[in-house]
């Protein structure tokens, strides 16, 4: 229907006859003269109708936004003084001769360049927002970024391999989505949350290496960096150990952004501990493009009679940490009462800060509601052990781990952003020696830090029985500018360390023959030793178009709520399939007054 795209012409087509087709991006009437930007994915070209043809500029002057056109024409210089410099075919226009309708089009809910659209609007319209150039982009990056993982991993002997959508659970952390089963009645499928256990299957069924752009569906609480259903390349390898898999796929990784972005990542990626990780960052997915960590204060403070310190430093599950900013003397009282709102989020109960007027004039130097509670040699130590200098700011935090943790780690990446500290542009890094498990406070029992199949440090049995608070696991993440790229361990082989794991997560020997006596048996049936690794693909193709969300990496992602606007799923369905199902309708307890 078209002998060339609407953004590829320019002025090598000079005097050529051409067809192209498109969207009507906007339309202008000047003085007898109708000008069509037309629109197709490769960009906007201008098109001149005039009264010379009769026929055909009287359906110009009817063309609205976002009618289809197929158009004919001869290119031409644009006359001198209407060169457009900011448009790549700004140099030339085409002048109209033949026009067919292809389609009318309704007045659009919103202007493809329009400001401030709701997100809601976007996606309840998205097939006329895919339109919009950045989301062309977008999608276009993407398919790239698959295609050169899927190639690297095609020369690297991985089998692309399905697995099966309806199953049973593969606990990942999140609730399952179930799938009831019509033939069945009262039983149900779970939707993966992974492919996890069959991707270990595979490599006991001898496939070596495997691969998957695999679909995956959590039911949990949605963000920035979280959909109800996103895609994982997922990998699995057998006869590999930890240091072989970690180093191939950083090599996929850093080919990734030289092919893809012409960025060259470092080689090899630093690697840093969980332990170290939370000490220096206060998260285990550090954004190493900010240059600020946090720095242990719990022997300086364990005998100062300010409680809101000495508290939480002589606490074994308290911290007491400090996080010094660099000029941060100028910080106004305002931001400062700011960020205190702001760590509030995240449990902190307060934002001690010390400005650094002058670091050599010992107490006399500084400026701080709390100095009047802490004795010289306390404040000698901190300017000591922070390595403050004149025009400096110290915060503190005083509370249990976790919340020194999670507060101080989110005011050191918003302090980046807000004083703009960031450096360099790319910083990936592998996390490792993660704990094998966690204590849950609020069900009192042991959690899997990664999956109930990771293996861990130890080979013995009895040993990981009679330590798991002190055991570490074999797993690893890929962290890139402060986002989770990436996780995945070395999985257990053996049937006696995965009961032993069951049994220490609280999943007796019934529930786990019941759950997931597939596995411990195939444990049984010679299983090599396996690892593998998952990545986020839309985390990735996020961090690599610069966009906000993963939302706006993804064709049609779901709302904060886990709906489509588009097609109103979820929805109510008929009664006679519910029936079907031996379903009947009851008020959850949530919703129950
Ligand atoms: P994990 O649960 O860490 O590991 O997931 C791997 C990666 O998937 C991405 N991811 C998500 N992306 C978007 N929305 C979500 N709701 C979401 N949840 C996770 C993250 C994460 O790093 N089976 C293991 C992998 C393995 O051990 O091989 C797994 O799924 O980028
Ligand atoms: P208060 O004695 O409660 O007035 O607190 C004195 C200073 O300590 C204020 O600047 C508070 O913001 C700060 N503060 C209170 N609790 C904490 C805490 N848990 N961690 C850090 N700073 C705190």
């Amino acid at each position: 229907m078209r002998s060339i795209y609407c953004g590829e012409l320019n002025t090598t087509h000079l005097e050529r006859e051409v067809t192209l087709c498109g969207w009507v991006h906007r339309r202008r009437d000047h003085g007898g003269v109708v000008f069509v930007d037309l629109r197709d994915h490769t960009g906007l070209v201008q098109v001149v109708f005039d009264p010379d043809t009769p026929e055909v500029f009287a359906t110009a002057e009817r063309l609205r936004n976002e009618y289809v056109l197929q158009v004919r024409g001869r290119v031409r210089n644009r006359p001198e003084g209407t060169v457009n410099t900011d448009l790549p075919t700004g140099e030339i226009e085409v002048l109209g001769q033949g026009l067919a309708v292809l389609n009318a089009a309704d007045t659009p809910p919103f202007q493809l360049d329009e400001e401030g659209v709701q997100d809601e609007t976007r996606l309840r319209y998205r097939y006329i927002d895919l339109r919009r150039p950045e989301m062309q982009e977008k999608l276009r990056l993407r398919a790239r970024i698959t295609r050169t993982l899927r190639a690297f991993l095609d020369n690297h002997g991985f089998v692309d391999v399905e697995t099966p959508i309806l199953t049973r659970s593969t606990p990942e952390g999140a609730r399952d989505y179930l799938v009831p089963s019509r033939v069945h009645v009262g039983e149900f499928y779970a939707l993966p949350q992974s492919p996890q256990l069959f991707k270990q299957l595979l490599m006991m069924g001898g496939l070596d290496r495997y691969y998957q752009v695999a679909r995956c569906f959590r039911d949990e609480d949605l963000r920035a960096d979280r959909q109800p259903e996103f895609t994982q390349l997922d990998i699995e390898t057998a006869f590999m150990d930890q240091h072989a898999i970690t180093s191939l796929m950083e090599t996929m990784i850093r080919q990734l952004f030289a092919t893809v972005l012409g960025v060259s990542l470092p080689d090899p990626f630093p690697r840093l501990t969980y332990a170290e990780s939370m000490a220096r960052f206060g998260t285990d997915r550090p954004d190493l493009r900010i240059p600020l960590e946090l720095i242990d204060l719990g022997d300086i403070m364990k005998d100062v009679e300010f409680k809101v310190f000495s508290g939480p430093a002589n606490d074994p599950r308290g911290r007491v940490a400090a996080l010094r900013v660099p000029g941060g003397n100028a910080i106004s009282r305002k931001d400062i009462d700011d960020y205190t709102h702001y760590v509030g989020k995240y449990g902190a109960r307060g934002l001690a800060y010390i400005k650094v007027n002058d670091a050599g004039a010992g107490r006399d130097g500084l400026q701080s509601p709390i100095l009047k509670f802490l004795p010289d040699e306390v404040v000698a130590a901190i300017v000591a052990r922070t390595g403050v200098v004149n025009g400096d700011l110290i915060f503190f935090g005083a509370d249990r781990t976790v919340i020194v943790n999670e507060s101080l780690g989110a005011l050191r990446v918003k302090l980046g952003h807000d004083l703009k500290l960031l450096t360099g542009d790319w910083k990936p890094l592998w996390v490792v020696d993660f704990p094998m498990f966690e204590w849950d406070e609020k069900t009192s029992r042991w959690m899997a830090l990664h999956h109930p199949f990771t293996a861990p440090n130890i080979d013995d049995a009895e040993l990981l029985a009679e330590h798991p608070a002190t055991s570490l696991s074999r797993a690893y993440d890929m962290v890139l500018n402060g986002t989770e790229l990436g996780g995945g361990s070395i999985r257990i082989h053996r049937g006696d360390i995965q009961q032993v794991v069951f049994k220490l997560l609280g999943i007796g020997e019934e529930e786990a023959r019941d759950k997931f006596g597939f596995l411990l048996d195939a444990l049984k049936y010679g299983c090599p030793p396996h690892g593998g690794i998952a990545f986020g693909l839309d985390r990735l193709v996020m961090l690599m178009t610069g966009a906000a969300s993963i939302r706006e990496v993804m064709a049609f992602p779901k709302t904060q709520t886990a709906a489509c606007p588009l097609t109103q799923a979820p929805s109510p369905v008929a009664t006679g399939q519910l029936i079907e199902l031996g379903i009947h309708l009851r008020k959850p307890p949530s919703l129950e007054s």
